[in-house]
């Protein structure tokens, strides 16, 4: 069994430990936090439990770090880790500036060591469902994609819902593209902590002319967490919020009949929910990590993936234009 450590050990980490506690030997838990540190210990007997990240390190057989601390420590730790000759599985964003990202980019492909973000939606089996409508053209040519990632909370103090919540869409839309944004940019305000946006709307635009937004926001009376493609054939909307009917495919689009000499028409057909795997996304982004530690899969893959992530990311944060209070 492959030999993971991993650092933080929060609300997030609780659920990535559970996971590579099943298909790894978790034999190192890491947190900054005593009483964290406590409460995994009692939870995993077998597994050595510290505060510093560097004893962790030290050990010659651990092979890979699972980190989940705080956006703001990804870079440095994953520096570190990598350095050290140990595969990484860091949770998104693995650094905040596009600089940063390429620097682990590098160090990971001299060393030949996976770095693998956590771009948790890119294992939903409902994201892969839509990559397949996307990529055998059954949409038609993709015009637009747009998501709504909206909640009353968690108010975050550290990170503002463009890193926090953002991350997780833009991957999905750069995935399904498979296109560099030409053009971005980000609107929003801070309205409950100072320098915090809290609700954000960000516009890309792609050199094919695909456009994409995002609203994003813990400020709203709605829990949505939804994603919608708009091709010229068909159209998906991806619901989280559903149990059931999480993809829904809308044989609907415009259509220029010639009795109308130009003039667009619509034309409605079927609304058809395919069935979605019941997987749980979390196990397949573990397995996938542990694969590619193996020396199965592409291991670059994920971190020059991770790298277009945040540049956009990075561009986004530098065009977010903050409306005055
Ligand atoms: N993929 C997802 O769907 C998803 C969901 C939630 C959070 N996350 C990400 O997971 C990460 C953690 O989020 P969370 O909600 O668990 O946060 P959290 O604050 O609950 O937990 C972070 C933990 O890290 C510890 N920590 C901080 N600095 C440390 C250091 N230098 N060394 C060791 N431990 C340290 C803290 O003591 C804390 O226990 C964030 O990057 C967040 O973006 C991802």
């Amino acid at each position: 069994m492959t030999r993971l450590g991993q650092a933080g050990l929060g609300a997030w980490g609780k659920n990535l430990a559970r996971n590579f506690d099943d298909v790894a030997d978790l034999v190192w838990l890491c947190d900054a936090d005593e009483e964290r540190r406590r409460e995994f210990t009692a939870r995993y007997p077998k597994a050595r439990v510290t505060g510093d990240f560097d004893e962790l390190l030290a050990d010659p057989d651990l092979e890979g770090v699972v980190i989940a601390t705080p956006v703001v420590t990804h870079y440095e730790l994953a520096r570190q880790a990598l350095e050290a000759g140990k595969h990484v599985f860091v949770e998104k964003p693995p650094a905040m500036r596009a600089r940063e990202m390429e620097e682990l980019c590098e160090l990971a492909e001299e060393r030949d060591l996976v770095l693998m973000p956590g771009h948790l939606l890119l294992y939903h089996p409902a994201v892969n469902m839509l990559k397949r409508l996307v990529d055998t053209g059954d949409l038609g040519d993709v015009l637009c994609v747009y998501s709504n990632r909206q909640n009353l909370g968690v108010i975050r103090t550290h990170e503002n819902a463009l890193l926090s919540l953002g991350v997780h869409d833009l991957s999905v839309i750069l995935y399904l593209l498979e296109e560099e944004p030409a053009e971005v940019w980000a609107h929003g305000n801070a309205f409950l902590n100072p320098g915090v946006e809290d609700i954000v709307f960000c516009y890309l635009r792609f050199p094919s002319g695909k456009i994409a937004h995002m609203h994003l926001s813990w400020l709203d009376p709605h829990k949505m967490r939804k994603i919608t493609v708009v091709g010229r054939e068909k159209m998906v909307v991806f619901d989280d919020m559903e149990l059931e009917r999480k993809v829904t495919i809308y044989d609907k689009a415009p259509w220029h009949p010639t009795a109308t000499w130009g003039e667009w028409q619509t034309r409605s057909g079927d609304i058809f929910c395919p069935e979605v795997p019941n997987d749980e996304p979390l196990r397949l982004e573990c397995t996938h990590y542990l694969e590619l530690v193996r020396g199965n899969g592409d291991r670059r893959k994920p971190a020059r993936d991770g790298l277009v992530v945040v540049q956009s990311l990075e561009q986004l944060q530098s065009s977010l234009v903050v409306a005055p209070a």
